[in-house]
């Protein structure tokens, strides 16, 4: 197995399906392109996403390395994201419409984008693949360069590809690459009784 899958394998405190410990968010990425077919898997996942209404309020413009949506994706990016997303061979923006059928705000556009976000980076996981989504860039700078519609709000970047080597990455990365993953007991999130008091069945 690949030394950097074997870390990032999350360390749960109940057993689940194993494509949930195993997503992560890379930055070494292997220049190699994703086949269309799993490409095409990957956004069919994201399509049956629940949604309020079934609005189905996401979209996505994706680019590939060397093209005029890559490069202006790209640019938009704040400094640090520029160390490491260049290597991967998918950058895209996912994008929300904000109003509903009648033309008034649908104040689930976010949450439901992000659903539809993580279905995707389950799939992708599923077909090797890696989703590293990103908020460090300028969204509305991207949605002028790329001509994004009225209504519609560019939400987050994020670049997909199979996995690279760590020793490729800049060195102030290669430490953030080789770390675990860690996330905050069950407990803390999950309640019963009352906001705060551990549920019950943990
Ligand atoms: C909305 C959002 C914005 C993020 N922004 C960035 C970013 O700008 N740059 C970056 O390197 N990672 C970014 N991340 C990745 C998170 O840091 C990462 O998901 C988190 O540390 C958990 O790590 P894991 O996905 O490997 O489990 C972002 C993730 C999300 C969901």
């Amino acid at each position: 197995m690949h030394d950097l899958v074997r870390i990032k394998i999350a360390d749960t405190e109940y057993p689940v399906h194993p494509l949930f410990a195993s997503r992560w968010s890379p930055r070494a990425y292997d220049p190699r392109p994703v086949e269309s077919d799993k490409l095409q898997r990957i956004f069919e996942a994201a399509r049956w996403a629940a949604s309020a209404s079934n609005l189905q309020p996401w979209y996505f413009l994706v680019g590939m390395k060397g093209d005029e949506v890559y490069n202006n994706i790209f640019s938009t990016l704040v400094e640090f994201n520029q160390l490491w997303v260049g290597n991967a061979p998918l950058l895209a923006v996912s994008i929300a419409k904000t109003t509903n059928t009648r033309g008034e705000p649908n104040v689930y556009h976010a949450y439901d984008l992000g659903q539809a976000m993580a279905m995707l980076s389950i799939q992708s996981t599923h077909e090797g693949v890696y989703v590293h989504q990103m908020g460090g860039f300028n969204a509305t700078e991207a949605e002028r360069l790329l001509g994004i519609p009225e209504g519609y709000k560019v939400m987050t970047a994020f670049t997909l590809g199979y996995l690279g080597n760590e020793e490729g990455l800049h060195p102030n990365l290669q430490k953030l690459e080789l770390s675990p993953r860690n996330r905050r007991p069950v407990g803390e999130s999950v309640f019963t009784g009352s906001f705060g008091q551990k549920a019950f069945f943990l």
